[in-house]
C-alpha cells in the first residue's frame, strides 16, 4: 500500500480566550489519497475552515496547534517554518476560497497574479511566466485570455474570477488543492460550472482535492469519502453513496434530509425543507457528552454524559454516536 498523500492525525486546534483556553477542534483525523477527492461537511461553525488553515500552516492568534499531526507526502509539516510553509503553498498544496476577491490583489492585472507563481515557485522569466498565464487562463476556459489576462479583479464576474482563482491554485501542478467554499458566494447555474471545471482539471491532473463546504449534495456529488463535522469534531466518516444511502449519525440524517430531493421540490410546492432544529454551539459552550446532544432527536441520559468515541462501523466508515446501531 502506497503512504497517502496528506494525513491528518488527532488534530486539535485551540482558541485562547480571555480567561481560559478552548479546544476548537479536537482529534480530527483523515487521509486523503493521491489524486482522490475528499469531503469536509458540516453547518457553518463547525471547525472546516479552521482545520483547512492548519493544514496551510496558516493559522494565527488567537487559534493555535495544540496537537497531532500533518503529513505531506511522508513529511511532517506542522512544525514547519514560515518560509517552508509558503514554498508549500503554491508549488504543492493550492488554494482556493470562498470569495476570490479577497484572494486577489485588487492593484495588480489577474495574468499577472498568475505569471507570480511561475515566477515565484519555478523561477521562469517574467515573459514565460506571461505566456504561461494565458495558456493557465484558456485551461480555466476563460474567453479571449489574451485580453483577460491584462483585466483587473473588479473587471471580471464572480464566475470568471473564481476561475482565475483555479488557474492560479493550480499554477504549479500541485499535489493536493484545498478549496473551501469555493461556490458558496456564485450563483447556482455557476457554482456547478465552476465544480465540474475543478473536477475536470484535477482529474486530469492527477490532483487531489479536499472539497469544504457546508453543502452535503455539493461534496458527496464529487468527493470518493465523506467527513461530517459537528462542533469541532468529525462526527461520521463514509464513502459518499453509503452517507446519502444510509447515514449513520443523526447530525449527518438531518444533513441529508435537509437536501432538496430531485424532484421533490415540485412535489412540496413552497412547503420548506426540513432543517435540524438549533444552532451550532460556540467553541466555550460545547455541550458535555456527545456535542450534538442538545439537537438531537434521538438523544438520551447517555448522550448527555458520555461523549461517543468513533467506532468502527461492521461495513466500513466511522461513527461518533451512542446509537448508531
Ligand atoms: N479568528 C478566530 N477567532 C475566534 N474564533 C474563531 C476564529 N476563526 C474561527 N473561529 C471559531 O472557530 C469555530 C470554527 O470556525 P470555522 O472553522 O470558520 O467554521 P466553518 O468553516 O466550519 O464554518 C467557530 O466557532 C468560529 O467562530
Ligand atoms: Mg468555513
Amino acid at each position: 500500500m502506497t503512504a497517502p498523500l496528506l494525513r491528518v492525525e488527532d488534530l486539535r486546534l485551540a482558541l485562547a480566550g480571555d480567561r481560559a483556553s478552548h479546544d476548537a477542534v479536537e482529534g480530527v483525523s483523515f487521509e486523503i489519497g493521491r489524486g482522490e477527492a475528499f469531503g469536509l461537511v458540516g453547518e457553518s461553525g463547525c471547525g472546516k475552515s479552521i482545520t483547512a488553515l492548519a493544514v496551510m500552516g496558516l493559522l494565527r492568534a488567537p487559534l493555535s496547534l495544540a496537537g497531532g499531526r500533518i503529513v505531506l507526502d511522508g513529511q511532517e509539516i506542522q512544525d514547519a517554518s514560515a518560509a517552508e510553509m509558503r514554498r508549500l503553498r503554491g508549488k504543492r498544496i493550492g488554494m482556493i476560497f470562498q470569495e476570490p476577491m479577497t484572494a486577489l490583489n485588487p492593484l495588480s492585472p489577474v495574468g499577472r497574479q498568475i505569471a507570480e507563481m511561475f515566477v515565484l515557485h519555478e523561477g521562469a522569466s517574467w515573459n514565460e511566466a506571461m505566456d504561461r498565464a494565458e495558456e493557465a487562463l484558456r485551461q480555466v476556459h476563460v474567453p479571449s485570455p489574451e485580453r483577460r489576462i491584462r483585466d483587473f479583479p473588479h473587471q471580471l464576474s464572480g464566475g470568471m474570477r473564481q476561475r482565475v482563482m483555479i488557474a492560479m491554485a493550480l499554477a504549479c501542478g500541485p499535489d493536493l488543492l484545498i478549496a473551501d467554499e469555493p461556490t458558496t458566494a456564485l450563483d447556482v447555474t455557476v457554482q456547478a460550472e465552476i465544480i465540474d471545471l475543478m473536477a475536470e482539471l484535477c482529474s486530469a491532473k492527477g490532483t487531489a482535492i479536499l472539497m469544504i463546504s457546508h453543502d452535503l449534495g455539493l461534496v458527496a456529488n464529487m468527493c470518493r469519502n465523506v467527513a461530517v463535522m459537528y462542533a469541532g469534531r468529525i462526527v461520521e466518516r463514509q464513502p459518499a453513496d453509503a452517507i446519502f444511502a444510509h447515514p449513520r449519525h443523526p447530525y449527518t440524517q438531518g444533513l441529508v434530509d435537509s437536501l432538496p430531493r430531485l424532484g421533490e421540490r415540485a412535489k412540496r410546492g413552497r412547503q420548506k425543507l426540513r432543517e435540524i432544529a438549533g444552532v451550532v454551539p460556540s467553541i466555550a459552550a460545547y455541550p458535555s457528552g456527545c456535542r450534538f446532544n442538545p439537537r438531537c432527536p434521538a438523544a438520551t441520559d447517555i448522550c448527555r454524559q458520555v461523549a461517543p468515541d468513533l467506532t468502527a462501523l461492521p461495513a466500513g466508515g466511522l461513527v461518533r454516536c451512542h446509537h448508531h446501531g
